[in-house]
């Protein structure tokens, strides 16, 4: 029999008994992994300032970057925010919520400085599923969960790439691979409207047309530095990123690099020659295909991006992110 080193492996089900389990950690301080709709986070009640340190530890985040708090209900969402910025919360929650969603708005003095990196504001969402709001209420308070990355790395969609960037030691609950795949929209109310701080999950157009408010897109440097997850390098595989805009151009892209390269176009798109490595370019595979990459060690991906894949707006700035990444740019918004 070959020698098979023994690993530990905290990945669990999500049965009642892992997740009241999850729960007990939370409320002794610790920190534990959770599915979301969108990417798995790394949770900690935001009354533990220990566990929030050891977010930031355990992902190697810039220490001024803010958490999302999770909550399960939007009274408790309500809680967290100054009295003036109540009816906007309930009428944003009241129209996406449970959904990705993030809302940003003046904080409470109760929510703790440690949560938002010393901003005034405070990030907030209700994630739509069911083990990460049966979580929250285990656990007894909201939850602040970033994506469950090393910084810098592709979010985690699935458990074993939670376990892949922060295990072995991490309670990480399975909830199998993520529906969205990429992250939250995310939000500012401000006083004539919304103010887009970071495309996600809810469209942008269906986000102002719901709510009735208009939608500004962040590009200010000073909009940008409350939101400082959109300055830093981001969403980066480790091999380099790069686009083609027609077909032409991918075989030259590929040859470069002696075939090392992996292809990501939109499903419904056909290639005019052959390739080992093609993938489909979806909002709930492409930091799948950008960690495959990585694994099988290639040293390029193209990215076909036509009018269609341009036209969808989160998963086109995550390519771009990539991209900048890649080259060490700042992406900007
Ligand atoms: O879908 C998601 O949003 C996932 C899941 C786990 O919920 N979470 C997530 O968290 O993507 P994170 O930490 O990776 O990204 C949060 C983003 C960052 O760009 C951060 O700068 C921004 O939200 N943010 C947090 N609090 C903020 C605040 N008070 N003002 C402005 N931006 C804020
Ligand atoms: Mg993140």
């Amino acid at each position: 029999m070959p020698f098979v080193p023994y690993t530990c492996s905290m990945i669990l089900e999500s049965t009642a008994e892992n997740i009241a389990r999850a729960a007990t950690v939370l409320q002794e301080g610790g920190c534990v992994a959770i599915p979301t709709e969108t990417v798995y986070g790394l949770a900690a009640r935001i009354d533990r300032e220990g566990a929030i340190r050891e977010i930031f530890e355990r992902k190697g985040r810039p220490a001024d970057n803010p958490l999302i708090v999770h909550v399960a209900s939007v009274e408790d969402a309500v809680a967290l925010v100054r009295e003036e910025d109540r009816d906007h919360l309930r009428r944003l929650a009241n129209n996406f919520w449970p959904g990705p969603l993030t809302v940003v708005l003046t904080k409470d003095p109760s929510v703790s400085d440690a949560v938002t990196a010393g901003q005034h504001t405070v990030a907030i969402r209700m994630p739509d599923h069911p083990i990460a709001r049966a979580v929250i209420l285990a656990a007894g308070a909201p939850l602040a969960a970033p994506s469950a990355n090393r910084s810098g790395r592709p979010s985690p969609t699935t458990a074993a790439h939670v376990e892949a960037d922060l295990g072995p030691d991490l309670l990480i609950l399975d909830g199998g691979p993520c529906a969205v795949g990429i992250e939250s929209t995310v939000v500012r109310v401000v006083e004539d409207g919304l103010l887009l701080l970071r495309p996600g999950g809810v469209d942008a157009s269906s986000l102002s047309h719901i709510s009735g408010l208009p939608l500004q897109r962040a590009t200010a440097a000073s909009d940008l530095k409350a939101s400082p997850g959109t300055r830093y390098r981001h969403y980066a595989p480790h091999a380099e990123v790069v686009i083609a805009t027609d077909d032409s151009t991918i075989h030259g892209l590929v040859t470069e690099v002696d075939g090392r390269a992996m292809i990501l176009v939109r499903p419904g798109v056909s290639l005019p020659f052959k390739h080992a490595v093609v993938s489909s370019l979806t909002e709930q595979d492409l930091y799948a295909e950008f960690r495959r990459a990585d694994d099988l060690q290639l040293a390029r991906i193209v990215v076909l991006c036509d009018d269609v894949v341009r036209s969808r707006e989160a998963l086109y700035n995550r390519v771009l992110r990539a991209v900048a990444a890649a080259k060490d740019e700042d992406p900007g918004p």
